[in-house]
């Protein structure tokens, strides 16, 4: 038999290397209806633009006869690659080797790539299907936990990182996610947890699938971890494409500008959108959609808080974070979930430059003893702390209700909001006409020989003077009072006014945004 060519043993080490755990581990792979790490690649890059750096790689621990199994390129595969031609560095954890378990070389191959994507300003994405630490290589898969995780919290707010969990994943492979911006999912395939199911029966005897534990439901609808839960793996990563589509490839950029919507568009359903009756409920992403550019709006945290909505959006072609009460679910009011949720969008955009669209609907803080005591002074602070320390172009538009602190706290002119607009249909008071009635005229209602109508009376009086935009207006809390149709082309005129906005905070080392 002649001897293989240099170029032979190179490539059957590449074909080697790309095998991963080895055909079984992948029909098994493909079995639970999940593809292989470089499958998802595939389909997450555009076509052919992958460059996969440190397929030779392989783990050096002996201990409990690791030596005997090696797998070259170990549990991650990593490199770089273009979403619509644009550059970002990805790892995509492999768990038919060793179940994508992270010990020292897996740590390594995803530090350098982390290290590259902070040196040359570009997104870093992570899809991860890990049991998390490796157990077999012990404090040294901690210690390599623990240099990902330095790197994630180096990285946040200088370039967009982006998780996707694409398998069940335990450990550290969801604290590494933690840490990153946004938090993608898929249905009935992937799991987050900090301890799976059998240490959680050994140790509090609950039994629990892996779907009740940190299935994508709960983590899209009840814990709020999850920002982004698709159908299929292949819909997962389309939606990373598509969010990718709105941000900056780094703190130091915009997002790319893309026109393609009349900027002076007038929407004539806007005029009749907000119901007569003050308490009913509009769908105020009907509002965004017939706003934004071709209504094109990618919610984020669709399912979670949904009494409020923050999602991406392009206006006259520029790409705008957009926070909104939304009336149709709990009156738009503000609880601990909504108010962590928006806080958190708020801060996003301020690091990547994203001008703040706010659309304020909002009744006010949500009452009551389970808000209070779980601390919902605490996270309503959260978001206006993020409001206020957020730098970047804020408009904000008030639809109808604006009321007590939750005026003060969605983007006011007097916490640095640059345009504030409210529609003719706007009521901005310390609260709503039922509530101040009963508390500055209880004595009179006492009183009355028919309080019913004294009190309708009272409420109408109370309506006149404050459930309108024109008293904030004569103060210049508000900008303009306009009409709802004009929206579109007064706000697309405010971002291009702020286009050149320079505003900054006190030198500090950091603040301490209540946590
Ligand atoms: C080494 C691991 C592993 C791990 C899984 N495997 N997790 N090997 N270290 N952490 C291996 C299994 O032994 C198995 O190998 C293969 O991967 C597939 O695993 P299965 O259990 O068969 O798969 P499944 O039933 O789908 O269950 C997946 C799982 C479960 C839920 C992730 O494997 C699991 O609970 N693993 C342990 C999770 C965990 O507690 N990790 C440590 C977290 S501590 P074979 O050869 O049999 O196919 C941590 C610290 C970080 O990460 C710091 C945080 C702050």
């Amino acid at each position: 038999m002649s001897e293989k060519t240099k170029i032979q043993v190179l490539n059957d080490q590449k074909a080697q290397s790309r095998l991963g755990g080895g055909q079984a581990r992948i029909d098994a792979q493909h079995k639970k209806g999940r593809l292989t790490a470089r499958e998802r690649l595939d389909l997450l890059l555009d076509r052919g633009s992958f460059r996969e750096v440190d397929p030779f790689v392989v783990h050096r621990t002996h201990d409990f006869n690791l030596d005997e199994q090696k797998f070259m390129s170990d549990s991650v595969v990593t490199g770089w690659g273009t979403v619509d031609g644009r550059l970002v560095y990805v790892y995509s954890q492999d768990f038919t080797v060793f179940g994508g378990s992270l010990g020292e070389v897996h740590a390594e191959k995803i530090c350098k790539i982390m290290d590259m994507a902070m040196k040359n300003g570009a997104p870093i994405i992570g899809l991860n299907d890990s049991g998390g630490a490796r157990i077999q290589e012990g404090v040294v898969s901690l210690a390599g936990y623990a240099d990902i995780f330095l790197r994630n919290t180096m990285a946040s707010g200088v370039i967009p990182q982006i998780s996707a969990i694409m398998g069940p994943c335990a450990g550290g492979a969801v604290y590494s996610p933690a840490l990153t911006d946004f938090i993608f999912m898929t249905r009935n395939t992937s799991y987050m947890f900090v301890t799976g199911p059998d240490v959680v029966k050994a140790v509090t005897h609950e039994e629990v699938t892996q779907e009740e534990l940190g299935g994508a439901s709960v983590h899209s609808e009840k814990s709020g971890v999850c920002h982004v839960a698709a159908d299929s793996e292949a819909d997962t990563l389309y939606l990373i494409r598509k969010l990718l589509g709105f941000l900056p490839q780094n703190n130091m950029e915009d997002a790319p500008f893309i026109s393609g919507d009349d900027p002076l568009r007038m929407e004539e359903g806007l005029n009749n959108i907000i119901p007569d009756d003050a308490n009913k409920p509009y769908d105020i992403k009907e509002v965004i959609g017939m706003i934004v550019d071709n209504g094109q709006f990618f919610e984020i945290h669709e399912n979670y808080a949904q009494n409020v909505v923050v999602g991406f959006a392009r206006l006259g072609g520029h790409s705008v974070g957009i926070v909104a009460n939304q009336p149709a679910v709990l009156a738009g009011v503000l609880d601990i979930d909504a108010s962590e949720k928006a806080a958190r969008f708020v801060r996003f955009c301020d690091a990547f430059n994203f001008p703040i669209i706010t659309f304020e609907d909002v009744p006010g803080f949500l009452p009551g003893t389970n808000q209070e005591h779980h601390g919902i002074i605490r996270s309503g602070a959260k978001l206006l702390y993020a409001y206020c320390e957020a730098t970047v172009p804020k408009l904000t538009v008030i639809t109808r209700k604006a009321y007590g602190g939750a005026y003060c706290v969605m983007s006011s002119k007097h916490i640095r909001s640059d345009v504030n607009l409210a529609w003719p249909t706007a009521e901005i008071a310390v609260m709503g006409p039922d509530g101040a009635v009963n508390i500055i005229f209880r004595k009179e209602l006492e009183a009355a020989k028919d309080p019913l109508k004294r009190k309708a009376e009272l409420v109408a009086e109370y309506k006149e003077k404050f459930a309108n935009p024109y008293v904030a207006a004569s103060r210049g809390y508000i900008d303009d009072v306009i009409e709802p149709k004009e929206t579109r082309p007064r706000l697309i005129n405010a971002l291009e006014m702020l286009s050149n906005k320079r505003d900054g905070n006190p030198a500090k080392k950091h603040g301490n945004i209540p946590l």
